[in-house]
């Protein structure tokens, strides 16, 4: 919808999390569709893939009033790629939990931007959008992604662990992490004092 385009949901330091907008795929794609960012997604996505992941993004942005949204730089005004929740949709998995995700260009890695935007996303999750938990997938190959959960004070949940083989082949094994409303929201009374 005209009126969703754009649309700023979050302000951190040095980051923005806004709606996606026509113009956004272009640069969304050229930055983050490379082997190294894809490695742990299935691979770098043919147009096919591509404009289901475009569609998805925008579905779950009318349906549920979040999505992965655009990580922009204020700096400069970069895309640098994408954060957000969704309602969880993997095959085997706890389907319709609040999950966050991320995915970065990969100039962008090793700067905290993941974490700056993911704490945004998880302040969104708890406040705005009414979660209780927040859980998040990723593959035990995936340490940047693992590593972010941990960082971010999620709980490894090897009870939600399930078999889907989309993302790692070779394990076949989804992981799940997860936190709950009052844990994140003692830890951010920590971090702010
Ligand atoms: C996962 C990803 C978003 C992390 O982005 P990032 O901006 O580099 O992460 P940050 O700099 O904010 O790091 C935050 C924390 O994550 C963890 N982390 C990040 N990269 C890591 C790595 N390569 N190995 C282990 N831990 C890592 C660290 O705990 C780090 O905290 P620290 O800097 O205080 O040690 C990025 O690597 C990415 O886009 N990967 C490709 C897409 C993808 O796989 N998405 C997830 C699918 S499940």
């Amino acid at each position: 919808m005209a009126d969703e385009q754009g649309e700023t949901v979050a302000e951190t330091e040095r980051l923005i999390l806004r709606d996606w907008r026509d113009g956004d795929w272009a640069p969304f794609w050229t930055g983050t569709n490379t082997p190294a960012v894809m490695r742990w997604l299935g691979g770098v996505a043919d147009a096919e893939k591509r404009a289901g992941a475009q569609e998805r993004l925008l579905s779950y942005r009318s349906e549920h009033g979040h999505t992965f949204w655009v990580v922009e730089r204020k700096g400069d005004g970069a895309l640098l790629g994408f954060c957000g929740l969704k309602r969880s949709n993997q095959a085997g998995g706890p389907i319709g939990a609040m999950e966050v995700g991320w995915r970065l260009r990969e100039d962008a890695w090793g700067q905290g931007y993941a974490r700056e935007a993911a704490t945004a996303a998880l302040d969104l999750a708890f406040g705005r959008f009414g979660a209780q938990e927040v859980i998040a997938l990723t593959v035990a190959g995936n340490g940047a992604s693992w590593g972010l959960m941990e960082r971010l004070g999620m709980a490894r949940r090897e009870d939600l662990d399930f078999d889907n083989a989309e993302f790692d082949p070779e394990t076949g094994r989804i992981i799940v992490y997860s936190i709950a409303k009052d844990v994140w929201q003692a830890g951010r009374i920590g971090t702010l004092a």
